[in-house]
């Protein structure tokens, strides 16, 4: 029993001493410099960073998506000015906290560069970021009003609202109803008002709602031919909206996974 217990001991002994930081001894404090003034231990803001790594709601799809291995030269050259623009916001942050809006076709790279955004803010700034797929989103604010279905509304939004950078990705992907104008808007103009950062990206081209906004056949089918923007899905009030809160980056391109998938088969 005595033999245990001494076994016991000495593993837990064993356990304490390998999670113990050798610069700050646990305490989260350490002293540097000349003279020698108290600062905050790397491994606080290790610990940090993991829990909001771990809070970001990061999809296991862009999990591998980061900043460093976002590809810009040679055949991705016309990325280089978005990266660049990318990077110098990160640098900025907070000191410049205008958001940005990130347009480009399918599959060019808009939300890896979105995520590997929220990924270096976290790491390297230690601030709360949060991503949403925006059909995502709005599928369980309305999932919400179900009776079954434990979250309120309120519950739902709250961190959307409150988390200090918001990825909403795909802005637009939604068909277009008074309620889904509604949703946007409360959500929008509640971040601009609390001067948060929202970084979104969008495969509509940000272009005012077509004039052709009527129920006509002949609208209908011009609104068809001419391809709808972002005017048409989220409201030409947010669209201008939008043009306050974020800086917009351009990028055009070929489908990233496309081009992966012709290259392997060269
Ligand atoms: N420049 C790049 N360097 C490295 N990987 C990239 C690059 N661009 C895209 N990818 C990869 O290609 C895939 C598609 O990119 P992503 O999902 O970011 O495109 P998207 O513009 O958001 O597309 P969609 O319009 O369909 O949402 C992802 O796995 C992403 O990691
Ligand atoms: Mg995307
Ligand atoms: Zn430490």
């Amino acid at each position: 029993m005595a033999h245990r217990s001494a076994k016991w001991k000495q593993g837990s002994l064993m356990k304490v001493s390998s999670e113990v930081c050798p610069v700050c001894g646990g305490t989260g404090w350490k002293f540097a410099g000349e003279e020698r003034r108290v600062s905050r231990c790397d491994c606080r803001l290790k610990q940090k960073g993991e829990a909001l790594l771990a809070a970001a709601r990061i999809p296991k799809r862009y999990e591998h998506c980061e900043l460093s291995n976002f590809s810009f030269e040679g055949p991705h050259s016309h990325l280089t000015r978005a990266r660049m623009d990318v990077c110098k916001f990160v640098e900025e942050y907070p000191l410049e906290n205008t958001g940005l809006l990130l347009i480009g076709s399918i599959g060019v790279g808009k939300t890896h560069l979105a995520v590997g955004i929220i990924k270096e803010l976290i790491l390297s700034k230690g601030i709360a970021c949060l991503f949403y797929d925006y059909r995502e989103l709005l599928k369980q604010i309305q999932n919400s009003y179900n009776d079954s279905v434990k979250a309120t509304e309120l519950e739902v939004l709250r961190p959307v609202f409150e988390t200090e950078v918001l990825v909403l990705d795909e802005l637009g992907a939604v068909k277009p109803t008074e309620w889904v104008w509604d949703t946007v808007s409360l959500i929008l103009n509640t971040r601009y008002n609390d001067n948060r950062t929202t970084i979104i990206t969008t495969n509509y081209p940000d272009d005012p709602a077509k004039e052709a906004s009527g129920t006509s056949e002949f609208s209908r089918a011009q609104r068809a031919v001419r391809g709808e923007t972002l005017g048409d899905r989220i409201g030409e009030r947010m669209r201008s909206r939008l043009h306050e809160m974020c800086r917009i980056i351009k990028m055009e391109g070929a489908d990233f996974r496309q081009t992966i998938k012709s290259a392997s088969f060269r």
